[in-house]
């Protein structure tokens, strides 16, 4: 039995140091590579010592006392000295804790109220539209939406707007280059609630550790962060409300830029995608005319009838191939993981509001050869 339990010790041990070689080690809240993330670095560590410190003395106290009046048969009546009613010991453990907590509370709210506040000078304005079980990001007055990567410049704060989003209905219509409404994330009147069986806009959280701390993502509620990165690189970012069945395959990314190749990347996304393709290419793009469009924008694209194609609910795909990962960052870009999203989206997302359209092998290449023309 013993030996037992060891071994269930032994392995959850072994699970949890396992955990720590996970391919986003990285994704640490004691690395901050930003100034918002260091400030709550900075509040957190000289907090953590106290608390440590605290707890040391408390339970060392604690294991002392245990040890040393312990019961012990021959001598049963060995009590210790009662303190009960020792006033000066009573208002000393009274104030003591009191002057710590206060002495913690002066700069945690210091802080809070420092990162809660709108940045001025220059800054970046990016919508964050957070849906069931993807990251939309839009960028207002620069007609870009974009899904799971969020491209910010280094050394200059991006003041996040973040609304949650049910499928289609009640959801706040993205700015689509225009200004951003002045309640982004007022999801309608109360009639919009969406049909049974269609998403609702559920709870979500922002979280790229190394970044900035969570900011959680409330329908009918706008909330905002302030995120900045010192140097370019790419940042692991995921949703940290359980938000669904599929909410563990929530990621995304934050890819930080220099000043220069971060315009470089807003001019080609505002390009248009190049509408005129070829080959398989051009059976797929009649395809993704028929089906996709229910869901998903590609900008430049119009439908038979002459509508632009305008997101309703799926991620925008104007320049697709240009993103590295796919289906809440959780796939890389690759034909492969498109055709096998493609061919049976449930059986890669549970839960997966992608229809399965039940196209034929053939008929799945050409798509995918469509989408591999978003660049
Ligand atoms: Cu979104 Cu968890």
């Amino acid at each position: 039995m013993r030996r037992r339990t060891v071994a269930v010790l032994g392995l959850v041990a072994l699970a949890l140091v396992a955990a720590a070689c996970a391919p986003n080690a990285t994704q640490s809240a004691l690395e901050p590579k930003g100034p918002y993330a260091q400030k709550s670095f900075d509040l957190f560590v000289p907090v953590f010592w106290v608390a440590v410190a605290i707890f040391v003395i408390v339970e060392g106290l604690l294991v002392l006392f245990v040890f040393r009046y312990r019961h012990r048969k021959r001598q049963a009546a060995r009590i210790p000295a009662q303190v009960h009613g020792n006033t000066r010991l009573e208002i000393a453990w009274t104030i003591l804790p009191t002057l710590i907590l206060a002495g913690v509370a002066v700069p945690t709210v210091a802080t809070i109220w420092d990162l809660a506040a709108k940045p001025t000078g220059d800054v970046l304005e990016v919508n964050v539209l957070a849906h069931q079980w993807w990251w939309e990001f839009d960028y207002p007055g620069q007609q870009i939406l974009t899904a799971n990567e969020l491209h910010i410049p280094t050394g200059r704060p991006v003041y996040l707007t973040l609304c949650a989003v049910g499928f289609g209905y009640g959801a706040p219509v993205p700015s689509q280059g225009g200004p951003p409404a002045p309640n982004a994330c007022q999801t309608g009147p109360p009639d919009s609630q969406p049909p049974a069986g269609i998403g609702a806009a559920v709870i979500h959280s922002f979280w790229v550790p190394e970044l900035a701390g969570t900011q959680d993502v409330v329908p009918d509620l706008t909330n905002h962060l302030t995120i900045q990165a010192d140097e370019p690189g790419v940042y692991q970012g995921q949703c940290k409300e359980f938000c669904g069945l599929s909410h563990a395959y929530m990621r995304f990314r934050v890819v930080a830029h220099t000043p220069e190749d971060f315009d470089r990347w807003v001019a080609e996304q505002r390009a248009p995608a190049s509408p005129d393709v070829t080959g398989p290419a051009e059976d797929g793009k009649a395809i993704f005319l028929q089906t996709c469009v229910a869901c998903h924008a590609v900008a430049g694209l119009e439908t038979a009838n002459g509508q632009p194609v305008l997101a309703n609910g799926g991620p925008n795909l104007t320049h697709l191939m240009s993103r590295d990962c796919f289906r809440g960052c959780t796939l890389a870009m690759t034909d492969a993981n498109l055709r096998r999203w493609i061919e049976n989206p449930r059986a890669v997302e549970a839960g997966s509001f992608m229809p399965d359209y039940g196209l034929s092998p053939d008929e799945v290449d050409q798509v995918v050869a469509f989408l591999n023309t978003l660049e």
